[in-house]
């Protein structure tokens, strides 16, 4: 839940003192001053738990700061690199996603996805505009908790299909239906939590769709009924080949906090992609405290999941889709840089579609919420018509119009990752590479493995330190290692 502040201290005995009275909403000109450890949004938090007994649901992601994206930089080409021109020379953005076992991998135009996102938390209306908007740039789309809906089906081109602990909503006919399966073991929000759906939300269609009864609060499980380890996976991962006649690529979605363990795992099980989501990954409606204290960052996750895949022989074999706060093309190259092959947006997309639209302000600010605040997805009151089941609400939403605008995010996203990856001297995207990036912070550069932009310096890592030039392995570049182990220069 998001409280909004106001400090209007005009009956405040000290601003009455004064003459002329400090800006009412400025307590610091007064000389108060804010607790770090409890600050207002702490303070609000433990009053909310004593006044109700209850503790937090929300939507969105980690709101904390967190080492992400924009703790690196790209190195641009300069003099000992050579970069392309952005009007004459292409760049290409295509991308494969499931050739390892599948007869009938995806091709996509662009390595930016949609991400799996539930009919329920999400309305009908919304579902078709990502299938929509996906389809226009030739991208894929994913159903979510809850099933396929035919306004989804129907718009998307390439729709992949969800495969949840939950089985709600679970068809094998569905399963034949869609281009791609997506075998669910967590969410980057709540890795080793399952998901949720309240009663407000659980409409007629919805509790039919999911088996369920009408308005009462749902939580979904957090692990699959039939299985108790990886080895079960791999049964499992068959049994799904089978039922699509081996054509259909099957992904694997993890929640980020073993990452290079569990893409090992999946590896051996037999996935044909992986889907890696960190905790900055949004969620339609988590416990605050999972959301905030559960799982790692997306940044910090990537580059264990590429040595998995790297020490298996199957880098770019076994595709690797990244999310969570993917938000621009920056990221999107950032993270085709570290060695995804792919990425997913959730929240961007839902912004895109109208969410937290500032024309709404009013509407937000009745049910006790702002423009740029507002994710109470769980309560199914959003006036953009995206988190709610009301079908009053839901019609606010054209989902041709929202639909346009996804797609003009998405070839933004695919623009700016060119842009980048041209200046880098790149010819598609999926040229970049980790030499193309420095760090910005220390965390950054030891969870990434890339130097501290201006240094040679990768914490953790022996034998890095050098002098300035180190980077571009001039002769202030540490001498090179062999495992771990520095080496002399010839
Ligand atoms: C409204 C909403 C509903 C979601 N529903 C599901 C779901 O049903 N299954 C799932 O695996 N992930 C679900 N997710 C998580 C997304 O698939 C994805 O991992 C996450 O949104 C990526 O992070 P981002 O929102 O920062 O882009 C949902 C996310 C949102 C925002």
């Amino acid at each position: 839940m998001t409280t909004i502040t106001t400090a209007d201290n005009a009956a405040d005995p000290v601003a009455d003192a004064a003459a002329p009275p400090c800006p009412p909403s400025d307590p610091a000109a007064l000389g108060l001053r804010e607790n770090a450890t409890f600050d207002r949004t702490t303070i609000a938090a433990i009053r909310r738990a004593a006044l109700t007994g209850l503790y937090d649901i929300r939507g969105g992601g980690a709101k904390r700061k967190l080492p992400h994206f924009d703790d690196l930089l790209f190195l641009g080409a300069s003099m000992s690199r050579y970069p392309l021109e952005g009007y004459r020379e292409r760049c290409d953005t295509d991308v494969i996603i499931g050739q390892r076992f599948a007869q009938k991998p995806l091709h996509l135009k662009t390595p930016v996805t949609i991400a799996g996102m539930s009919f329920g938390s999400l309305s009908g209306p919304a579902k078709e505009a990502l299938g929509r908007g996906a389809s226009a740039v030739g991208t894929s789309t994913t159903t979510g908790d809850g099933g396929m809906t035919e306004e989804e089906r129907g718009h998307s081109d390439t729709l992949v299909y969800q495969y949840l602990p939950s089985r709600y909503g679970m068809n094998p006919r569905h399963l034949r239906m869609a281009d791609a399966i997506e075998v669910v073991l967590g969410q980057g929000a709540k890795p080793g939590g399952g998901g949720m759906l309240l009663g407000q939300k659980i409409t007629d269609r919805v509790a039919g769709m999911r088996t369920l009864p009408v308005g009462i609060d749902q939580r979904s499980a957090c692990r699959h009924p039939d299985w108790t380890g990886p080895d079960d996976l791999r049964i499992k991962i068959l049994e799904l080949r089978e039922i699509t006649d081996w054509e259909k690529p099957v992904y694997v979605k993890i929640g980020a906090s073993r990452p290079y363990y569990d893409v090992a795992l999946a590896i051996k099980a037999g996935a044909d992609a992986i889907v890696l989501d960190g905790m900055q990954g949004g969620t339609a409606a988590t416990q605050e405290v999972f959301i905030e204290h559960v799982g790692i960052p997306t940044l910090a996750a990537i580059t264990q999941a590429v040595e998995a895949l790297q020490e298996a022989g199957l880098h770019r074999e076994v595709q690797l889709i990244v999310s969570g706060g993917v938000r621009s093309g920056a990221d999107v190259a950032k993270a085709l840089a570290l060695g995804a092959d792919a990425v997913s947006i959730g929240t961007a997309a839902l912004i895109a579609l109208g969410d937290n639209d500032p024309a709404l302000e009013a509407e937000y600010r009745k049910i006790g919420s702002a423009a740029g605040y507002y994710d109470d997805w769980q309560a199914g009151q959003d006036p953009a018509g995206i988190t709610t089941q009301d079908p009053e609400l839901s019609r606010r939403l054209d989902p041709e119009v929202a639909g346009h605008r996804l797609a003009n995010l998405l070839r933004v996203m695919t623009m700016e990752a060119q842009i980048i990856a041209r200046a880098c001297g790149k010819a598609h995207l999926l040229h970049l590479e980790p030499e193309d990036l420095v760090a910005l912070t220390i965390e950054a550069a030891a969870m990434t493995r890339r130097p501290l932009a201006g240094t040679d310096w990768v914490p953790g890592l022996p034998g890095t330190g050098g002098a300035p030039g180190g980077n571009l392995g001039g002769p202030g570049a540490a001498p090179p290692l062999v495992g771990d182990q520095p080496v002399a220069r010839l």
